[in-house]
């Protein structure tokens, strides 16, 4: 898939955490930093240095030439607006044992149908931003995964705040045997 600047910058501005800048990104398709050429080449791994991630291997939505440490600021992002964890998308590993007993995620496996769904929705997001939000005199702020989710995996469906909040229809006093409704 080809990501245009103007979609690099929604997915700065829709995804990164704070820390992350915008102009690391906007210098595609210059090797990103840190990457590690031979990081994909089986058996030819040199050990990570600490706090480093190593290079993607199995990106279909992001741009392909993003650092291990860019795509861990986003799923950063993607996890805090879902209240979820990295499981919630990535499968575990049951033959690679960490030190603490826990099987390893394996991100690069797509198993898991959420990760399938979020490929989707951020397919959509970037089309919203582009094709809609980006074509009205807005503020500018883009639409996040955010935006729905607010912190949970299921976003519920919208309730309407009781009458009484709506200025323009004052709330008639309620009928008899009707709760009044409760104050927010
Ligand atoms: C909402 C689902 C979701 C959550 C939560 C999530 N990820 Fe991901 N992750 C994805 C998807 C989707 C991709 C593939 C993106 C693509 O195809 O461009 C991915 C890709 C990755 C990759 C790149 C794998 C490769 O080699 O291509 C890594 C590493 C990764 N995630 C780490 C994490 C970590 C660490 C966390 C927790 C902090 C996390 N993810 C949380 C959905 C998720
Ligand atoms: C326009 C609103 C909206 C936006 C923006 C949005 N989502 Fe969603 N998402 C939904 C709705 C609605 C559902 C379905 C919830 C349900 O099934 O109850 C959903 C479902 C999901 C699921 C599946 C949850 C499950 O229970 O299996 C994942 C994963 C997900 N979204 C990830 C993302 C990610 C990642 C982003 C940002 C790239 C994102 N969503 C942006 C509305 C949105």
């Amino acid at each position: 898939m080809k990501i245009s600047l103007p979609q690099l910058f929604a997915v700065g501005l829709t995804l990164l955490t704070a820390g992350f800048t915008i102009p690391t990104i906007a210098q595609a398709p210059a090797p990103p930093q840190g990457a590690n050429p031979t990081a994909q080449q089986p058996g030819g791994n040199p050990p990570p240095p600490p706090r480093s991630f190593p290079a993607p291997t199995n990106l279909k939505v992001l741009p392909k030439n993003l650092s291990g440490q860019q795509v861990h600021e986003i799923m950063d992002g993607w996890e805090a607006a879902l209240g979820g964890k990295c499981s919630t998308c990535h499968t575990a590993n049951p033959n690679d044992i960490a030190p603490n007993g826990r099987p390893r995620l394996d991100f690069a496996d797509d198993k898991k149908p959420e990760k399938a769904t979020a490929r989707l929705m951020f397919g959509m997001v970037e089309d919203i931003n582009k094709n809609y939000i980006g074509k009205i005199d807005n503020s500018g702020v883009p639409v996040t995964c955010g935006t729905c989710h607010r912190g949970h995996l299921d976003p519920g469906p919208f309730v309407a705040p009781p009458e009484g909040h709506d200025h323009d229809h004052p709330a008639a006093p309620p009928a008899a045997g009707e709760k009044p409704s409760l104050p927010r």
